[in-house]
């Protein structure tokens, strides 16, 4: 046959390949961006064809080596007779640079394919798991890392409370304990994705302190920013974003009483801000007047789980609240959330490959592939 003959078939063949597996992904991907819970029999069928697919493409690889063959020994022969390069035609390293990609994205199927199995059949997991319920070498190592927490935020944060802040009504800066905020700011993560909102999701904590739960929200959603009255507090936690290369956590100084950038927030998490209770309600009621509706709040103390309902809010799981909710539509998001999976940051390569779709609406999901390269911040 002739070399263009040739490269003509298997060029056709690749592009065959190409778009019935970029189809299926496709199809796949759509399933997985429905409401939850998945259709676990239309991912199945879906995963069958590529697993097909996948076998014809490893089939045309030997054929393709055999052109590649006859092709080089043509280019040795013609550079023999009339000197020059032995060059094989131009197509032939642009045919060789896709076959490899898509042979790359192939030998991915499998971690592709687990992906998936975790998607379908769905299976539902409660937003918290009760600290008893855990294994007590997990107890014991989230004791270890919230006195570590601990011990970190004395290092970074060893101003006196401001005079004014006190007189304020203000509380020192005592942080939430670490375990126990990364229980809430995952959950509402998971509750964030299941609003299927498309907007980046962007959190405040309203009295941040130094700025470690702000700088820990950054693994959860995209934009972090704590809103602190204490100027020294304010500092420290610009200071602490600076020195971390945090250019997406921003301290905004301020009394939340008089705060009016609320309805820019998707998640508002708040930790006893203010001594006095008058005052702490005030500031309740301000927080649930000035966020938009189906904005999550993340009330990490006992007293607003008495008082959200006046407040227009409705609960959802633990210390999670929805504003401007209905008891029904709460317990609809509660739902839904807990068909979201675990995982919280995209595994970071260097390429797109084939299966891209189906990783972003896997991701949508809470679902990913293991991280291979280490977080960044
Ligand atoms: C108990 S600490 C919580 C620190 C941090 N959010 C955490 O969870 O670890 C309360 C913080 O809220 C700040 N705060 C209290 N009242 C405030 C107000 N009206 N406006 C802004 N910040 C306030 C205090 O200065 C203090 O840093």
């Amino acid at each position: 046959m002739q070399a263009d003959t040739q490269i003509d078939a298997l060029e056709q063949e690749l592009a065959r390949l190409e778009g019935a597996i970029a189809r299926e992904c496709a199809e796949i991907a759509s399933v997985l961006a429905r409401p939850l819970p998945t259709d676990s029999a239309r991912i199945t069928a879906g995963q069958r064809r590529i697993t097909g697919l996948a076998r014809e493409v490893m089939a045309m690889l030997p054929r393709f080596d055999r052109v590649e063959g006859e092709l080089a020994s043509e280019a040795r022969a013609r550079a023999a007779a009339q000197g020059g390069a032995a060059l094989l035609p131009q197509r032939w390293y642009a045919l060789r640079a896709r076959t490899h990609r898509l042979r790359g994205d192939m030998n991915r199927w499998h971690e592709v394919g687990a992906l998936l199995a975790q998607q379908a059949p769905p299976s539902a997991s409660p937003l918290y798991v009760m600290r008893d319920a855990l294994p007590e070498a997990l107890i014991t190592q989230a004791e270890v890392g919230d006195a570590l927490l601990n011990s970190l935020h004395r290092l970074i944060n060893p101003e006196e409370q401001a005079q004014a802040a006190h007189a304020h009504g203000c509380h020192a800066d005592i942080g939430l304990a670490q375990s126990t905020f990364l229980e809430h700011a995952h959950a509402a993560y998971r509750l964030y994705l299941a609003q299927r909102r498309r907007a980046p999701a962007r959190f405040l904590d309203v009295g941040c302190g130094a700025g470690l739960k702000v700088a820990t929200a950054i693994e959860f959603f995209p934009r972090a920013d704590g809103l602190e009255y204490d100027p020294g507090y304010a500092r420290t936690a610009q200071s602490l974003f600076a020195a971390m290369g945090l250019a997406q956590c921003r301290v905004i100084e301020g009394d939340a009483m008089a705060f009016d950038g609320y309805d820019d927030y998707d998640v508002v998490y708040f930790y006893r801000p203010m001594r006095d209770m008058d005052a702490m309600k005030a500031l309740e009621a301000r927080i649930a007047a000035g966020v938009r509706p189906g904005t999550i709040l993340i009330a990490a103390y006992g007293g607003f789980a008495a008082r959200h309902a006046d407040l227009g809010c409705a609960h959802v799981a633990g210390n999670l609240f929805v504003a401007h909710a209905s008891t029904e539509e709460a317990a609809q998001l509660r739902c839904d959330a807990e068909y979201i999976g675990p995982f919280v940051r995209r595994r970071e390569t260097a390429l797109t490959s084939v299966w891209e779709p189906i990783l972003a609406a896997s991701h949508a999901n809470g679902y990913g592939l293991r991280r291979a390269t280490p977080i960044r911040v």
